[in-house]
């Protein structure tokens, strides 16, 4: 039987699978129609070299992240691998994530985007879909609520975040070249990172 950790990152490689054509359609837009092709085709290899018994979660991650970097092409693919190796570095040799922790690895996920492409809330990233899903976690886990009922709220919050994307300006990445031009459109990398807190959730639901 495949551990939970290897269901869960095969459920996100197949949600972006399912999504591949609607994010290079975004992407199409205001950038250079990549994006679902490039994290389709990460997420694949993930899923190949995973190992399916495992229930390290950190080793998992680690693998996930190193994977993505260097299969994802674009702006992304380094992103969300530093993302995933950042998140992995918390969950070393726990086979188990409590709420706490996982709002620590959203944390450092987040941290090390930042730390990558120099980016704030408010440029038009996938950072105006996590920044606002942290943030509305780490509320609802102060409040007492479950990792199950943090991650509804974050996701909440990241679908707002796409819909903010679409009233603001690009000012990093490709789609600032489109400056003004880039306002109207939903930004990609914003909905990948939405979809993938959605599996998550319905995973740890499940
Ligand atoms: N500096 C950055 N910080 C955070 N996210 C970024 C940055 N630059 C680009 N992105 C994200 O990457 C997405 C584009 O990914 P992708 O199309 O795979 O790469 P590329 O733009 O190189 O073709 C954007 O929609 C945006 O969310
Ligand atoms: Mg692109």
């Amino acid at each position: 039987m495949s551990s939970r950790i290897y269901n869960c990152i095969a459920g996100i490689s197949a949600k972006i699978e399912e999504n591949k054509d609607f994010l290079t359609e975004l992407d199409r837009e205001i950038g250079d129609a990549d994006h679902g092709v490039n994290m389709a085709r990460g997420f694949h290899a993930v899923t190949e070299k995973l190992p399916q018994d495992s229930d390290d979660i950190g080793a998992a991650l680690k693998k996930t992240g190193m994977t993505l970097l260097s299969k994802v092409g674009g702006a992304s693919g380094p992103l969300y691998g530093t993302a995933y190796m950042e998140a992995a570095k918390i969950a070393a040799g726990k086979n188990e994530i409590t709420a706490e922790e996982f709002g620590e690895m959203l944390a450092a996920a987040i941290a090390g985007i930042q730390k990558r492409g120099k980016a704030v809330r408010g440029e038009k990233t996938m950072l105006d879909a996590l920044m606002p899903a942290y943030d509305a976690y780490m509320a609802a886990i102060g409040e007492g609520k479950d990792m199950a009922a943090g991650l509804d709220a974050a996701v909440e919050a990241a679908k707002e975040g796409i819909e903010f994307t679409k009233t603001i300006r690009a000012t990093k990445g490709r789609a600032s070249y489109l400056g003004d031009r880039s306002i109207g459109h939903q930004d990609p990398g914003a909905t990948s990172a939405t979809l993938t807190l959605e599996t998550i959730r319905d995973f740890i639901r499940s």
